[in-house]
């Protein structure tokens, strides 16, 4: 190769910088700013390239040449990372102001948009007027509880296996353990039960903890509709048929629902109650761990260990007791892919219920 003057040198390097300019005035995004950055200041780009060509050329002509192309590398990085930065803060705002939300309560043109219940308020509310129309009361308990009313009138004594499977938020006063944030709604059936005297029919809606790590089907707060019938000659029949006449009413005739033999220490026999996956139709998904199914709740007869812990006499008196997810039965009427959004406060997400 023939030797290159330094005015040779110098017109190349002014060519790359034209080049490099006019395509950074024409910049329309960070893919075609990184295609700049190759095709000019990677190792494989035209400076790289320039920077090869010295090694060609004399001691004296490679140090001034080397500092030309030096000191046009040094002002298009400069220049470049400038504009990158430019760049990365309007995407960023573009975003932003795609997803405003207008927080104001300005009254526009447009009309009025009044708020509205959050959809496990309309929920709950739903549910209660169903059983209100099935002829059964409305009751509330606390949401701190003792350790009593949420385990041990319950038929769950210290220790029992059953605990593990409400891991529970425990508070810092009276007796260490004694006071917790109530994990069911299941409670309310014995101060009910402790204040009332039967016949019963009661449902008990309200929010309930447990230290669930949050995942689509998973919050740790969430709420329960408990339901709790006491009275003579009551069967499981009776149950099944109040479950078979409210999941009806709730879902309409489309939805199937199921009972299975479970556990639960506080009645016997007890049973599990399950709808049909609404995200994937039965088919199997994410949300449902591809079963299918979507477990609501429980349910079953009042074991006589419970009527013993209130008082009542089990050779009288029987009784079911139920207890449901609000927010897991409003995901699946809903099929909503993901519980936690029901937390998260987005209008434009609540907006739709
Ligand atoms: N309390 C039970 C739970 O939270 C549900 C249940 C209620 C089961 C009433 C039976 C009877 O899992």
């Amino acid at each position: 190769m023939s030797q290159l003057s330094l005015q040779e040198i110098i017109d190349e390097v002014n060519e790359v910088k034209r080049y490099f300019y006019a395509s950074l005035e024409n910049i329309d995004g960070i893919e075609s700013l990184k295609e700049l950055e190759i095709a000019v200041l990677s190792k494989k780009g035209s400076v790289a390239f320039l920077n090869r060509q010295l090694g060609s050329l004399d001691q004296d002509l490679r140090q001034s040449a080397g500092a030309v192309i030096n000191q046009a590398r040094s002002e298009m990085k400069g220049d470049f990372d400038e504009a990158f930065r430019k760049l990365v803060a309007k995407t960023r705002d573009t975003q932003l102001e795609h997803e405003k939300l207008d927080l104001s309560e300005i009254i526009t043109d447009s009309g009025f948009r009044a708020g509205r219940k959050h959809l496990i308020t309309r929920t709950r509310e739903e549910l209660e007027d169903i059983f209100i129309g099935m002829g059964f009361t409305v009751e509330e308990g606390p949401e701190v509880e003792t350790d009593w009313h949420n385990f041990e009138a319950l038929n769950i004594p210290p220790y029992h296996p059953a605990r593990a499977g409400q891991d529970s938020f425990y508070l810092k006063f009276g007796d260490p353990e004694s006071m917790l944030l109530r994990t069911h709604t299941s409670p309310v059936q014995i101060r009910v039960m402790t204040s009332q005297q039967p016949p019963i029919y009661a449902v008990m809606p309200g929010r309930v903890y447990r230290r669930d790590t949050a995942d689509a089907r998973h919050t740790p707060v969430f709420h329960q509709i408990e339901g709790l019938v006491v009275d003579k000659d009551i069967s499981f029949a009776n149950l099944a048929g109040t479950i078979e006449t409210f999941t009806k009413a709730i879902f309409g005739p489309s939805i199937v629902s199921r009972l299975r033999p479970a556990f639960f220490p506080f009645t016997e026999p007890s049973a599990e109650f399950e709808v049909t996956c609404t995200i994937c139709e039965g088919v199997g998904c994410r949300t449902c761990s591809n079963t299918g199914w979507i477990e609501l709740g429980g349910c079953g007869m009042i074991d006589p260990k419970v009527f013993a812990s209130v008082g009542l006499d089990s050779e009288v008196w029987s009784g079911f007791a139920f207890g449901f997810g609000i927010d897991r039965l409003a995901q699946m009427r809903y099929a909503i892919s993901d519980m936690r959004i029901l937390l998260d406060n987005d209008v434009r997400f609540l907006r739709q219920f």
